[in-house]
């Protein structure tokens, strides 16, 4: 019986997640699973009305949750950034969520934005360490507003923290058939990435068989426009991540197909689609829900139930695939609907 929260959150959030508790109950019928959820209000509403972000009381309980499923936060009434920073981050901090990771995977040529991609399977996975970095939210300002004003953020990297991401790294390219991990940083210009380097060079003397390469960020930009498919693994700093996963967000086929898996490997562990509240989207039942489904589909791989997710994995890429769906008009009524339907229909 895992007991999972849910985080429904705000704009289309409530409705993609809908369809990703859809295909994740078909899955607990065919594969003999169960569960149980326990609804977190979290969101700009409830922030609204009640101050509350994520109450300690919360946080305790979610603590002895197997895992979690966001469906989106973020409202324009508020700063931007700050429910996911106050909401998202803080549960990455408090739960010591220390690695993310988002597959890129192309599941239909047609969906990829650039040409020389086509064809040649675009299969990578993007990690990053996920509580460091600019993240860690140090640094301030001096004279704020005046025409001296000085404005500081430190960028913050720990041994620990740098080596258990990379070894997790490490592991999940020993687990993939390429064996292949490059590490992306700037260490050629910010000398606290030398860590990275360093830790990267120690941490690969005990996994031999994996293959590694260093890139600098501009250039591992650049690559994975070019040559997607010469990825297999990529680790960098939190910062970095988040500008490469956007890239490979787009190289898919877009932030509606993404998802997202905050993890601490054995404890409550934090999954999402990537793309945000979208509140223009909200209530017009036109938005993908397949960032919510593979969201579900990362979570069911992580709580072990690997049948289930890698049938979800294949209709994921059967709906993709279907040509009922090959020219959705953007705003077409019903298409969160649609999706769900099809991915429903592919699992059976
Ligand atoms: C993401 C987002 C977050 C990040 C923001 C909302 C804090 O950009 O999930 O990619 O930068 O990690
Ligand atoms: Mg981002």
């Amino acid at each position: 019986m895992y007991r999972l929260g849910l985080i429904p959150g705000d704009g289309i959030g409530p409705e993609v997640l809908e369809q990703g508790l859809r295909v994740l109950e078909e899955s607990s019928r065919r594969y003999g699973f169960s569960y149980r959820v326990h609804h977190y209000p979290f969101g700009a509403d409830h922030y609204l009305e009640t101050g509350e972000l994520v109450p300690d009381s919360d946080l305790e309980e979610i603590r002895n949750l197997d895992a979690l499923l966001v469906g989106a936060l973020g409202d324009p009434r508020l700063e931007r950034g700050f429910l996911e920073r106050e909401i998202l981050g803080r549960l990455h901090r408090e739960l010591d969520l220390f690695i993310n990771l988002r597959p890129v995977k192309l599941y239909s040529e047609d969906l990829c934005p650039l040409r020389e991609a086509n064809g040649h399977g675009v299969d990578l996975v993007i990690l990053r360490e996920n509580i460091g970095d600019a993240y860690a939210g140090l640094g301030g300002f001096l004279r704020q507003g005046t025409p001296d004003e000085v404005a500081i953020s430190e960028a913050v990297f720990t041994r620990r923290g740098v080596e258990r991401v990379l070894r997790y790294a490490f592991e999940v390219a020993r687990s993939r058939p390429r064996h292949h991990l490059t590490l992306v940083d700037k260490s050629s210009l910010v000398p606290a990435h030398e860590l990275w380097q360093r830790t990267f060079a120690e941490v690969a003397r005990e996994y031999p068989d994996v293959k590694t390469a260093t890139i600098e960020v501009d250039v591992a930009v650049a690559w994975l426009v070019r040559t997607p498919e010469w990825f297999d693994v990529i680790v960098t700093t939190t910062m970095l991540g988040d500008i490469l996963m956007a890239l490979g967000s787009q190289i898919q086929g877009g932030v509606g197909l993404a998802a997202s898996a905050s993890l601490n490997p054995g404890q409550v562990s934090l999954f999402e689609p990537i793309h945000g509240a979208a509140p223009k989207l909200a209530g017009t039942g036109a938005a993908n829900p397949i960032g919510a489904i593979l969201a579900v589909q990362m979570m069911l791989q992580e709580l072990g139930e690997v049948a289930a997710a890698s049938s979800l994995d294949t209709a994921v890429r059967t709906t993709l695939n279907n040509p009922d769906l090959k020219t959705p008009s953007p705003s077409e009524k019903g298409l969160t609907r649609k999706y769900g339907e099809l991915v429903l229909k592919a699992i059976r």
